[in-house]
């Protein structure tokens, strides 16, 4: 077997970023050894057209073998592998390698038992509870295709999911812990399955691990008549027998991972399984410096890539020790929170996004909880999910007085983009900058013709030169030509990021925004697109504008604008609750969706596009002008006048939690 884990040679980050383009196959090929493979791949890249290509196509491997069995192999069966801590119960899990194996193999014993075999697909609505990764890597180990689905999002987008992915198993909890609340889970699975009627008829068995905490069970669903039989975890686990790791094609998918796209429907990206554990690999070292011995704090959830890459997958691969963190950066119970787990763990490093670091920030801005922890281990803070505010890192880095590095990335590359590689070497840190290209990618800015206009402090569209590097998405589930149509046919030779920024004259990239409806609220990405179909769903609206204004804590949140229908007689304030009650439960409280206002007329061009741009100016106290294609002058005055009357509401439909 490969040692496990072999440094990345420290020849500086040019030398290493060069050689990834003039050799790329040898390149990744080296990497490809760190790994364990039931057939070592001879070929690093196949091009099967411009628009397809495939790493290590000749591999074939188990991911979940090389997370968990191959460690226990080498000797290290008793190092901890997973830390679940839970600061909404105040309690602390700690997992080995052996047992998080053990675990794994007879819950994929159970989903076997159901019927779950390579490619199946099962869909996981979990909590951050042990239960999920468990779920992910039995699945993992079965060569079955699996979609998570975060806890935030309402009983509509799970059955979207459910639609789409067309699961055969439903793994799930009776809930989550939210600050003050529980998110009771099963009557959102039931409704969704009630939502997507025939569309579900595939799910044949729902699996619900039961937590003391949030009540509900298997049982009160036995009756349920749609054709799903629900059982137990543990009462399943307890007559199952261990599974061993099936060996699959590099290519075949390992998740489906569902992200906003600028319209309504989200988008299933493909990750595979070869590539994927290839670049985490290379990764965790290059990047993240990280290996056996050493801890990582990754505050993510698993519903979203960051949790798939750096709570589970890359620290695993690395045999390393993850931390599982089910609460919030304030308020579970203070500003320290973070502080207490690196301090609990010894992690060598946190990895958020820059919103967390702003609540802190904001209840204590002169990190008086730090004194109480000892953060000796700590070496690096990463962000991402969002654009990490100058003000924001200055007072990070200064505070704890480790580097903070700021990196880019998507759900679609599932690992960076961009970062400072402080594995090879530690690059000049900028605050605003997500430093430099990593390896594999070759970053350009384009002119919205696709010209390659790259050149210090030019502004324009990012893109990425293809092949996209291992781990890059594969495609969108159920649609090859969907994914050729989001992102390659824009800039022909390209993959489009959706983001646009410049380079500075040292080869660093700033990140500015998304050039498309996407928008972040709290570093998680929303479609305006999809909060506008909801909108309009509520017969009193006419016509709707959702767009991304800026919000001091979350980055940006979504405010929606609309005319009411006709003949209707809704009293403004009214349709404005029941507007932010009608997102609450189609999207679910992950949107934040809190501002409505209420319009005679939406801005206008005269060809009747919505004046997106210059609503969102004036709501954010920017300059703006006024397009002289406008429908009407007068309508911006009118727009301007109407702010005062929004209707900013509190969260609704909320269950207390027993005291
Ligand atoms: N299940 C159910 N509901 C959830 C949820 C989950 N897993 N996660 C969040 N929610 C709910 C919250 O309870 C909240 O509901 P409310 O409207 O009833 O208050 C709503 O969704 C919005 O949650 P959140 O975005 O977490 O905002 P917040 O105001 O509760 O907290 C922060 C603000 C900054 C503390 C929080 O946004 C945060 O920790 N952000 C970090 C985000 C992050 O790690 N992103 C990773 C992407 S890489
Ligand atoms: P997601 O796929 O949910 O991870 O969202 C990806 C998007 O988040 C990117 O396209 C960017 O718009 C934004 N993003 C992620 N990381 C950064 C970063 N470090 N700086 C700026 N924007 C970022």
């Amino acid at each position: 077997m490969t040692e496990i884990m072999s440094a990345v040679p420290r020849n500086g980050y040019q030398e290493v970023w060069d050689r990834s383009q003039s050799h790329r196959d040898d390149f990744w090929l080296e990497a490809a050894e760190r790994l364990d493979w039931d057939t070592a791949p001879q070929t690093a890249l196949e091009q099967r057209s411009e628009t397809e290509w495939r790493w290590f196509p000749d591999g074939t491997l188990n991911v979940c073998a090389n997370a968990l069995d191959r460690h226990i192999d080498a000797g290290r069966g008793d190092t901890i592998a997973l830390i679940a801590d839970s600061a909404m119960t105040g309690t602390q899990q700690r997992i080995s390698y052996l047992e998080l194996r053990d675990r794994v193999a007879t819950f994929a014993g159970a989903l076997r038992s159901l019927g779950v075999e390579k490619g199946n697909r099962v869909l996981i609505y979990c909590p951050m509870t042990p239960e999920a990764v468990v779920a992910m890597l039995a699945c993992a180990r079965l060569g079955a295709i699996y979609s998570v689905v975060f806890g935030g999002f309402a009983a509509n987008e799970l059955a979207t999911r459910i639609e789409d992915a067309k699961p055969s198993v439903i793994v799930t909890s009776s809930g989550g812990l939210e600050p003050g609340r529980q998110v009771r889970y099963l009557p959102l699975v039931h409704r969704a399955l009630e939502i997507c009627g025939e569309e579900a008829s595939g799910v044949h068995a729902v699996i619900v691990a039961n937590r003391d905490e949030v009540p509900g069970s298997a049982a009160d669903y036995a009756d349920d008549g749609a054709g799903a039989a629900w059982h137990d975890w543990d009462t399943l686990v307890a007559g199952a027998e261990p599974a061993d790791p099936v060996p699959v094609n590099a290519n075949d998918p390992l998740y489906i991972l569902y992200t906003s796209g600028t319209t309504g429907s989200p988008k299933g990206i493909v990750r595979d399984s070869g590539g994927y554990a290839v670049a985490l690999s290379w990764v965790m070292r290059g990047i993240y410096d990280f290996g056996p011995g050493d801890t990582i704090f990754t505050a993510s959830d698993v519903g979203w890539v960051v949790g798939h890459s750096f709570i589970v997958y890359g620290p695993l691969i690395a045999g390393g020790t993850t931390v599982l963190y089910e609460g919030k950066p304030v308020g579970t119970p203070d500003a320290g929170a973070f502080w207490r787990v690196l301090a609990e763990t010894g992690a060598k490093i946190l990895s958020t996004a820059p919103t967390a670091l702003r609540a802190i920030r904001r209840e204590d801005p002169d990190l008086a909880e730090l004194a109480k922890y000892d953060l000796s281990n700590l070496r690096a803070i990463y962000l991402a999910g969002e654009r990490m505010d100058p003000e924001t890192w200055h007072w990070l880095r200064d505070g704890l007085g480790v580097p903070v590095v700021d990196h880019w990335w998507q759900t679609e590359t599932g690992w960076p983009i961009c970062a400072n590689p402080l594995g090879i070497e530690e690059l000049q840190v900028k605050a605003g900058s997500t430093t430099v290209p990593m390896p594999g990618y070759n970053v350009r800015i384009v002119d919205a013709a696709g010209a390659d206009i790259t050149a210090p402090g030019v502004e324009g569209n990012i893109a990425i030169k293809l092949p996209l590097p291992p781990g890059g998405m594969l495609e969108i589930w159920g649609s090859k030509q969907r994914f050729i149509d989001s992102y390659l046919a824009a800039f022909p030779g390209y993959y489009a990021s959706g983001d646009a920024g410049h380079f500075d004259d040292d080869g660093h990239l700033f990140v500015m925004g998304r050039t498309d409806d996407v928008i972040n609220v709290a570093g998680h990405r929303l479609s305006t697109g999809s909060l506008e179909e909801v909108l309009t769903q509520h017969p009193a609206v006419a016509e709707c504008a959702v767009i991304g204004i800026a919000d001091e804590l979350k980055g940006q949140r979504a405010a929606g604008f609309v005319t009411i229908s006709r003949g209707s007689d809704i009293a403004s304030a009214t349709l404005a609750s029941e507007l932010i009650a009608l997102i609450r439960e189609q999207v679910g409280p992950v949107a934040s969706f809190r501002d409505v206002t209420v319009l005679n007329r939406l801005p206008k061009t005269r060809s009747g596009k919505i004046l997106r741009k210059t609503m969102r100016q004036i709501v954010d106290g920017e300059e703006y002008t006024v397009p002289a294609t406008i429908e009407d002058a007068g309508v911006v005055d009118e727009f301007i006048e109407a702010l005062s009357t929004t209707v900013s509401a509190p969260p609704t439909n909320v269950v207390t939690l027993p005291r």
